[in-house]
């Protein structure tokens, strides 16, 4: 965008509008480049022409968050500008962006000269920006309470569940041993498999409520594993009268089978839901592109609801459901998210939902 035409220039009068203009360095800023470091003295406040710049801090746990991003049109820096204290986070921008650095020096002395009103403009927007990241942080604390109230329910809920459930598995363990004939002993496998499972996703939504996806990644066979996803499933797409079809070349994803088994549980699981005792068709497609192991998952349902589509993937978001959580899609976004991959999505109403998966692929 021209700098004229800039939110910030146009708080101005037009005479010291030119002024700034020409104060103003132009420049371009390639993909990663951090523009201040935390704690750096501040000599510019920054106008964004084009592109995006994040904000973020160095957490406990030697990693980046991310806590604000401005777009263009925006400016950012100007608390370090107004008070002169050092920067409070870094500055990076990602992707490209073009930006206008004001020296400061000369922006404070335009600022003690200039009317009430620009001042009132330039504190609004101040205002606005502290009020919205302000909102942000109160969310994330409200979403982090939220998840150690699920962590400590699933706690209780696991420790009363193992008991029940080891009994299953016992029993089919001696129906199996009284009656090896064949397909008793296949019988008694889905259900030692699906019972296995069950104690896997429970330890899992452990995990997650305590924001730790461990993944143990190895080398696996992406037809085989879906042969296996279809073959633990049979019963379940027959019984709600599912199509289900995949084909996949033999690709082999660097992944953490039990993880990827609960991703696409979790994905199909939602696609039947969806065709609510109706039926329908589901198809699973894996490939090799570039060094990602490429995955849809479809569906011919109604499609997401709109009203929850920008935030399908945050926790506790649930839609014409009963006894619906809210937590799948957030389960198999953080376990692709822990593998390096990328999950999206795109839905239609009437047509159906197709996720899209990338995971980490072993070159053969
Ligand atoms: N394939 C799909 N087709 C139509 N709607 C879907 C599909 N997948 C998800 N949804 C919608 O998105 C919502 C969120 O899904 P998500 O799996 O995160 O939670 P949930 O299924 O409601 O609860 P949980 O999975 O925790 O039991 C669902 O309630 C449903 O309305
Ligand atoms: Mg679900």
């Amino acid at each position: 965008m021209d700098l004229k035409a800039h939110q910030f220039i146009s708080y101005f009068e037009t005479e010291q509008a030119d002024q700034l203009c020409r104060l103003a360095i132009v420049e371009n800023f390639h993909a990663q480049k951090i523009i201040f470091e935390e704690g750096e003295i501040p000599d510019f406040l920054y106008l964004i022409l084009s592109g995006q710049v994040e904000f973020r801090k160095f957490t406990a746990g030697e990693k980046y968050q991310t806590f604000a991003l401005a777009k263009h049109n925006e400016f950012f820096g100007e608390f370090g500008v107004l008070d002169g204290q050092p920067r409070s986070a870094q500055a990076i921008v990602c992707g490209e962006a073009t930006l206008a650095k004001i020296p400061r020096d000369s922006l404070m002395e335009i600022l003690n000269n200039t009317k009430g009103s620009v001042v009132l403009k330039l504190l609004g927007y101040i205002v606005q920006q502290l009020r919205s990241t302000t909102s942000q942080y109160v969310n994330q604390m409200i979403h982090q309470e939220k998840m150690a109230l699920v962590g400590e329910m699933v706690n209780t809920i696991i420790h009363d569940f193992r008991s029940p459930v080891t009994g299953i598995h016992l029993a089919s363990v001696m129906l199996k041993e009284q009656h090896p004939d064949e397909e008793t002993v296949e019988w008694c496998d889905i259900i030692q498999a699906q019972v296995k499972r069950m104690l896997g996703m429970a330890e899992e939504a452990l995990e997650f409520a305590g924001g730790n996806a461990v993944v143990n990644k190895q080398p696996l066979n992406l037809t085989l594993f879906l042969q296996h996803f279809e073959k633990l499933n049979r019963l379940y797409f027959k019984n709600t009268k599912v199509e289900f079809a995949f084909k996949a070349t033999d690709v082999v994803a660097n992944v953490d089978e039990n993880k990827l088994m609960r991703v696409l549980q979790n994905l199909v699981g939602n696609a039947v839901e969806a065709f609510n005792g109706r039926g329908g068709r589901i198809e699973i497609s894996a490939w090799a592109k570039d060094k990602w192991a490429e995955l849809t998952i479809s569906d011919n349902g109604p499609g997401i609801p709109e009203a929850i589509r920008e935030r399908l993937f945050d926790p506790f978001v649930t839609y014409g459901k009963r006894g619906g959580t809210g937590l799948g899609t957030s389960i198999a976004k953080s376990i692709i998210e822990a593998h390096s991959g990328q999950i999206s999505f795109q839905s239609n109403s009437g047509e159906g939902t197709t996720f899209y998966i990338r995971l980490p692929r072993i070159n053969e």
